[in-house]
């Protein structure tokens, strides 16, 4: 995501977590002059005791740490700076044909939509390395698929839209969505190869709907045919060898120049206005929405796509509900399909769809397991408990009498309908990641702002923190669950902007992705705002440029690894089966940054020039394929 925050659209009464943890940890009797440091520190993982009091864990002196490199300085350079011992390889830049024989990427912006849908798109973001090969061979050739979230019209146009064409909006659109590119360790260096599975799904590319809010519904768009996926941010997989795209911002999309033109209520509440910062309604009906208002309502969804089809029609899940979704990760006991789900927005919700039978057997009887279940939304208890709250037609408040429908209205109002059963606001959920050994699912808060996402636990939050649960039982279809912090980010030097972190090593601020790998290992990728980044006014001067730190997951200890160049996030880490390469990705380098400046067509390298520093090039989005030189897990 591009900015820090929208802004909450979400006026309902609903407690925030901040207050809730607030008034937790007060309740604790822990705090004693405020939120010290060394008691917040929480030992994370299932059934490892309360937050209340707990110092950080001592780790016995035989066992081997889990962190086993040196820490990276922050760094402001436009370069990728890796821990020593590692390489850090670019693979598959934006433009980066999906085939040998494809088009070449232009380094002046000039490849038409048709080239670009045949490349690599931009802002590479949610990401999953599917194994081809079995053994050893599973991690040196797989199938790696991607999500692009955005596109930045400074970079991938040689001149400014003035005013947006169509042809402009159709280059957007096929930057955007997923690739699905196969990738071969060959001589020690990763690269891209040539398959028939190599493809793109685009902002135009043929979908359709299954759940509750089926192809033909009456709320879905009737006179085109549906197409396109947009802002996929993270993502999910499935044991069934599926990707799950997922769309964030796509609101942001939609806008229109009609005039008395004003969204209903229920837009709104998901962000819709007349203004849109992309303008493509100006050129491309589709996102006019007082032309096409129903265009709106095939957004929202999590996608399933089938990397290893490349026939196959990506499929709208609407069983999962319709909000910004972040991400979409799978989990599952007794063989029972779980997918959690955060709503990246101030003061949205935290989502999870329960299968109501065992995947495989459900994908034997030819039923999708993300059609058949049901939905819930997590409400954060002060005392350290929660609860799912059923999203379901005729449970709680969900009735026909307060003007619920049925369950596909429920999946096309899913904000509404948390708001209805009294979720908890949270602090702009992004990723959601589950513990491998303890089975604690690991939830980052990115950071709030604008007084109506309470902090976590503190107001305002412009750091963020990263939280864990772990279900009763362990049992992911669990309706109640305890939960604490794992860590609240932040810079103990500037107690003025925000009450102290708690990190046990090196700061960061504004975690995003996350990932848990099989040893306890959590990688955290910043997401720090293009507006606050290396700011002193912002509390960000010592952070430094976007980064990916790994944490101990039992001391808490936490390790910065890289550091990313100028203008970028960091974001899609995944491991190779062997954890013994990692794929990141580097999104947005060279975007506007108040520190840094801003690019324009005419001077695309303003801020930066990654990876190329072609004089004559541009930035671009990429992989990097970081490994350890001379072999070992990543981070070990
Ligand atoms: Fe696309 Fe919530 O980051
Ligand atoms: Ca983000
Ligand atoms: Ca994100």
């Amino acid at each position: 995501m591009k900015t820090e925050d929208e802004g909450s659209s979400n006026s309902s009464m609903n407690r925030e977590i901040g207050d809730v943890i607030a008034t937790r940890f007060s309740r604790r009797s822990m705090l004693s002059g405020g939120l010290g440091a060394a008691a917040l520190v929480t030992v994370g993982g299932a059934g490892m005791g309360s937050l209340a009091g707990c110092a950080p864990e001592i780790v016995p002196p035989d066992a081997t740490p889990l962190l086993g490199f040196e820490s990276v300085p922050a760094g402001s350079a436009d370069v990728v700076v890796v821990a020593d011992g590692y390489v850090a390889e670019v693979l598959i830049p934006w433009g980066t044909p999906l085939l040998s024989t494809g088009p070449a990427w232009k380094k002046d912006g000039s490849n038409t939509a048709a080239e670009q849908a045949q490349q690599i798109g931009y802002n590479h973001d949610g990401m999953h390395f599917f194994p081809t090969g079995t053994g050893a061979a599973a991690s040196r050739k797989g199938l790696l698929v991607l999500n692009h979230e955005y596109t930045d019209a400074t970079q991938i146009y040689p001149a400014a839209p003035a005013p947006i064409t169509f042809d402009q909006v159709q280059k957007a659109l096929a930057g955007h969505g997923v690739s699905v590119v196969q990738i071969e360790l060959i001589a020690n260096k990763w690269r891209r190869t040539d398959s028939p599975l190599n493809r793109r799904v685009t902002g135009t590319t043929p979908v359709t709907f299954s759940g509750p809010v089926g192809p033909a519904h009456p709320a879905l768009q009737s006179n085109n045919a549906p197409m396109g996926t947009l802002n996929n941010c993270a993502h999910g997989s499935t044991p069934w060898n599926t990707y799950l795209a997922c769309e964030e911002n796509w609101n942001g999309y939609f806008g229109t120049d009609a005039a008395g033109w004003a969204p209903t209520a229920d837009q709104a509440r998901y962000g819709v206005a007349k203004a849109s910062s992309y303008g493509w309604h100006t050129a491309d009906p589709r996102f006019d929405v007082a032309v096409n208002p129903k265009e709106l309502n095939r957004f929202g969804w999590v996608v399933e796509i089938d990397p290893f089809d490349p026939a196959s029609v990506p499929v709208k899940r609407t069983a999962l509900g319709r909000v910004k979704h972040e991400g979409a990760t799978f989990a599952e006991t007794d063989g029972v399909a779980v997918i959690y789900s955060g709503d990246d927005e101030a003061g949205d919700y935290i989502y999870k769809f329960v299968g109501n039978a065992p995947w495989a057997d459900l994908r034997a009887a030819a039923k999708s397991p993300l059609d058949e279940g049901s939905l819930y939304v997590a409400k954060f208890n002060d005392d350290g408990s929660g609860s799912w709250l059923p999203l379901i037609a005729g449970e709680g408040a969900l009735t026909v009498a307060n003007g619920w429908v049925d369950q596909a209205d429920i999946c096309l109002r899913t904000r509404k309908a948390a708001d209805a059963q009294g979720a908890t606001k949270m602090d702009r959920p992004e990723w959601i990641a589950v513990h491998p050994i303890t089975g604690a699912v690991y939830c980052t808060l990115t950071n709030g702002s604008s007084g109506i996402n309470a902090v976590n636990p503190r107001k305002p939050n412009p750091y963020g923190s990263i939280i864990n649960w772990t279900e009763t039982g362990g049992d992911h279809r669990s309706l109640t669950f305890d939960w604490e912090i794992f860590a609240l980010a932040g810079d103990p030097a500037y107690p003025a902007i925000s009450a102290p972190g708690n990190i046990v090593g090196d700061i960061y601020g504004s975690p995003d992705g996350i990932l848990v790998d099989p040893d306890g290992r959590l990688f955290i990728e910043t997401d720090i705002s293009n507006s606050a980044q290396l700011l002193a006014s912002r509390g960000y001067d010592n952070i430094g440029n976007n980064q990916l730190l790994i944490a101990d997951t039992t001391t808490g200890e936490t390790r910065r690894f890289l550091v990313g160049p100028r203008g970028c996030e960091l974001t899609g880490a995944v491991l190779t089966p062997d954890q013994q390469t990692l794929f990141v990705n580097i999104q947005h380098p060279g975007e506007a940054t108040a520190a840094l400046g801003a690019p324009t067509n005419a001077n695309p390298r303003a801020v930066s020039n990654w990876p190329d520093y072609d004089p004559a090039g541009r930035p671009r989005p990429a992989t990097l394929a970081i490994r350890k030189i001379g072999g070992g897990k990543v981070g070990s």
